[in-house]
C-alpha cells in the first residue's frame, strides 16, 4: 500500500485515496451533499465542489464505521467546518467537549496543541491529527525550561499558561487559560501578580481587564501579530459603516481601535447576535467563511490572515487519517497527570464562572 504522509502533494494524495474510495462526483453524491453545499456555496467556488463532496461523503461514512468524532476549530476551512465536523468551537469549547465525547476515536481538525489537549483529557481514547506538523508559533515560543526559569525568578507567583503550548509546558504550569477566559483565570488564581505566557499580546490585553500585575513572555501569534493600528484606520476609512472585530492575540493598539474583541467563539457570537450589516473579522480568514453561512444578511469584508498551520488539515488527510488511524497523538506518561491538572483547573474555573 502506498502511503500518504504530511508531504504528499494533493493530486498524489487523491490518486492514492481513489484506490480505496470511490471519489467520483455522481448525481447521488451531489444529492446527499446538497445540504452542506447550500451552506458553503457563497464561500466555495462551484468548480471546487465536485472535489470536496465525495470526500465529505466518505469521511462521514467512515466516521461511523470507526466510532470516531471530529472536533474542528473555528479556523478550519468551510468544507471541514460545515462538511464533516461533529463539534466546532474555540479552544475552550473544544477542550470541554473533549471531556464529554463518547466515541473511542477523536479526530482533531486543528493544530497539534489542541490534539494534545484532547489526548490529555482522554488518555484512553485514540486521538488522531491528520497532519502532525500543524504547529503554532505560540506553542513553539516557550519550553518547560523557560517556565521553570521564570518560576525561579518570581518565586510563588502563579503561572497562567495559554492552552497554545505543548503538554510539557502545561505540565510545569499552575493553570491554563484560553482567550475566552484569560481575565477570569487571572482573577481566580491567588495573589496580586501572575506570570502569563507565552503570548505577550494576550497578556497585555488581559492586564487591562484586571487589577493584577501581569508578567509577560515574548511569544506571539504569527497570524495576529502583523495587524497594526494603521490597518484598522485604513479599514475604517475604506468601510466607514462596518463593525471591526478582532482576536485578543492582536497587539493592544489594534484591540484599542476595534469595536469588539474576543475569542473565536465570542467573535462568532457577536456577529450572530448583533447582525451588523457589514463586518470585518480581524483574525484568520476562515472565520468569516464559516460564520457567513449562519449569518445571512451580514456582509463580510476582508481584513484577515491565513494560519498556515491550521490549513495543513484538509479533507484528503482527514480521510486518510480515519482510513489508516494515523497519526495518533501520544503524550509521555509522566506528563499526562500534571499537564491534565493544569487544563482541568481551567475547565473547573470556567464551569464555576458559568
Ligand atoms: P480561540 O481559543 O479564540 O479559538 O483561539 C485559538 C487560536 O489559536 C487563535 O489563534
Ligand atoms: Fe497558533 Fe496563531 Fe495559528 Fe492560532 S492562528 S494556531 S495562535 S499560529
Amino acid at each position: 500500500m502506498q502511503l500518504i504522509n504530511a508531504t504528499t502533494p494533493l493530486e498524489e494524495a487523491r490518486a492514492i485515496l481513489a484506490e480505496s474510495f470511490d471519489l467520483k462526483f455522481t448525481k447521488a453524491v451531489e444529492r446527499v451533499t446538497a445540504r452542506v453545499y447550500a451552506k458553503v456555496k457563497d464561500r466555495i467556488p462551484e468548480i471546487e465542489w465536485p472535489f470536496y463532496a465525495p470526500l465529505i461523503l466518505q469521511i462521514n461514512r467512515l466516521k461511523k464505521e470507526k466510532d470516531a468524532v471530529i472536533l474542528a476549530h473555528n479556523y478550519q476551512a468551510p468544507q471541514i467546518y460545515h462538511g464533516v465536523a461533529d463539534i466546532v468551537g474555540d479552544s475552550l469549547q473544544l477542550a470541554i467537549e473533549a471531556t464529554r465525547v463518547k466515541p473511542s476515536v477523536i479526530v482533531q481538525c486543528g493544530v497539534h496543541f489542541m490534539a494534545e489537549t484532547s489526548k490529555l483529557l482522554n488518555p484512553n481514547k485514540t486521538v488522531l491529527i491528520p497532519d502532525s506538523r500543524a504547529g503554532c508559533s505560540l506553542a513553539a515560543s516557550v519550553t518547560p525550561e523557560d517556565v521553570i526559569a521564570m518560576k525561579a525568578q518570581y518565586p510563588g507567583v502563579p503561572v497562567v499558561t495559554y492552552v497554545n503550548t505543548s503538554a510539557a509546558v502545561k505540565a510545569v504550569s499552575d493553570v491554563c487559560c484560553t482567550s475566552s477566559n484569560a481575565a477570569d483565570i487571572v482573577d481566580a488564581v491567588p495573589g496580586d501578580t501572575v506570570i502569563m505566557l507565552p503570548d505577550q499580546f494576550l497578556a497585555r490585553n488581559t492586564a487591562k481587564k484586571t487589577s493584577k500585575k501581569v508578567i509577560t513572555w515574548a511569544g506571539s501569534c504569527e497570524v495576529h501579530e502583523t495587524f497594526t493600528a494603521e490597518d484598522i484606520a485604513e479599514l475604517r476609512h475604506a468601510y466607514p459603516t462596518a463593525k471591526i472585530i478582532a482576536h485578543p492575540e492582536c497587539p493592544p493598539e489594534v484591540i484599542q481601535a476595534v469595536d469588539f474583541s474576543g475569542s473565536t467563539a465570542a467573535m462568532i457570537d457577536y456577529v450572530k447576535s448583533n447582525r451588523p450589516p457589514r463586518v470585518v473579522m480581524v483574525t484568520e480568514c476562515s472565520m468569516s467563511d464559516n460564520v457567513a453561512a449562519e449569518a445571512t444578511g451580514v456582509e463580510f469584508l476582508r481584513g484577515c490572515n491565513i494560519c498556515p498551520h491550521m490549513k495543513r488539515i484538509n479533507l484528503e488527510n482527514i480521510l486518510w487519517s480515519l482510513h489508516t488511524m494515523s497519526e495518533p497523538v501520544t503524550v509521555p506518561e509522566e506528563l499526562i497527570a500534571p499537564a491534565r491538572a493544569a487544563v482541568q483547573r481551567m475547565i473547573d474555573y470556567s464551569r464555576k464562572r458559568d
